[in-house]
């Protein structure tokens, strides 16, 4: 059997991701009940990361603990990835002494040629294209508060970056529609965002437009990592992409509000928003902890329990 990766969402077929939601609902309240539950006993997650992170850092870790299983954090700096070593060497090594490993890092291509030499399942932790972890909870965080997300518009306001990219995968395979609204120059591009085709998103210039009528509306940080030499030309460019109250007026009146965190009140959020009635940001963090033990459960041991 070849060994899984989860790189992009789009690497894992609806019905595979449908089950991760079966099992993330019963790893939470088991979770929740203090059920042990230790299936990856022995297992050994790897964590590299090339990027700063809080959650994600957070959730594999403990979520790998809670599973029976141990992590390793490696990081650029304090390894031999910073000192040149081929990440394709790095692969064969790390993966002959581990069961599992995440990554964080910059271009995509980094992550696959990781794949391509590692003989153990490879999870994308977020790279410039994709944050494919992040949608997965977001989704599952939506069907929590208000059920399937099939048909419904999602506005996704701002910059057309990794986290963006994996709203327009994930609306290709669950049949929900993308309003994009970003500035001139930052719109979609369709390649780098690994997209079948162009029937579940539609840009707008005016971000109101792109509001209007939601079911959710979400954005993120105007400077992803990696970009921090714009950020002062991305302030300018970015100025009226804020989600602020008037824009959630434009959305459904039971419209959910999500930001993957960090959030920045004041840019690209309005605190009144993001810490306002309709903002579902904690659980979306949270569910962080539990679809990632699903989706590890899932690379390691297959269909749990069907
Ligand atoms: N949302 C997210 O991935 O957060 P971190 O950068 O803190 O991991
Ligand atoms: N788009 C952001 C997400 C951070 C979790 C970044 O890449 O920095």
């Amino acid at each position: 059997m070849p060994v899984r990766h989860f790189l992009q969402f789009k690497d894992l077929t609806r019905a595979e991701h449908e089950h991760l939601f079966q099992r993330t609902k019963i790893i939470k309240q088991q979770f929740k009940a203090y059920q042990q539950y230790w299936p990856l006993i022995d297992r050994t997650l790897v964590m590299i990361f090339e990027k700063a992170s809080t959650r994600t850092r957070l959730s594999f870790e403990a979520g790998m603990q809670q599973l029976g299983g141990s992590a390793i954090y490696l990081n650029t700096r304090d390894s031999q990835l910073g000192r040149g070593e081929p990440v394709e060497d790095a692969a064969q090594v790390i993966s002959r002494m581990s069961d599992l490993v995440m990554i964080r890092t910059f271009e995509q291509d980094i992550i696959e040629r990781f794949a391509s030499n590692s003989r153990v399942p490879v999870i994308n932790g977020l790279t410039n294209e994709y944050h494919p972890c992040q949608i997965l909870a977001d989704i599952y965080t939506f069907i929590e508060q208000r059920g399937s997300i099939a048909g419904k518009t999602v506005a996704w306001i701002g910059d057309s970056n990794n986290v963006c990219n994996t709203w327009l995968q994930a609306a290709e395979i669950f049949g929900f529609n993308v309003h994009v609204s970003t500035p001139p120059g930052y719109e979609v591009e369709p390649e780098r965002a690994g997209l079948y085709g162009t029937d579940h998103y539609e840009e707008f210039a005016d971000p109101l437009e792109a509001a209007h009528d939601a079911d959710l509306v979400t954005t993120d940080v105007w400077t992803s990592m990696g970009f921090e030499a714009e950020n002062e030309e991305r302030l300018r460019d970015f100025e009226d992409w804020q989600v602020d109250a008037e824009m959630m007026r434009q959305a459904k009146p039971d419209a959910l509000f999500m930001h993957c965190l960090p959030a920045h009140r004041g840019e690209e959020v309005a605190a009144e928003v993001i810490d306002g009635p309709q903002s579902v940001v904690w659980d979306e963090a949270e569910n962080r902890l539990h679809i990632q033990k699903a989706l590890m459960e899932f690379l390691l041991l297959g269909k749990v329990g069907s």
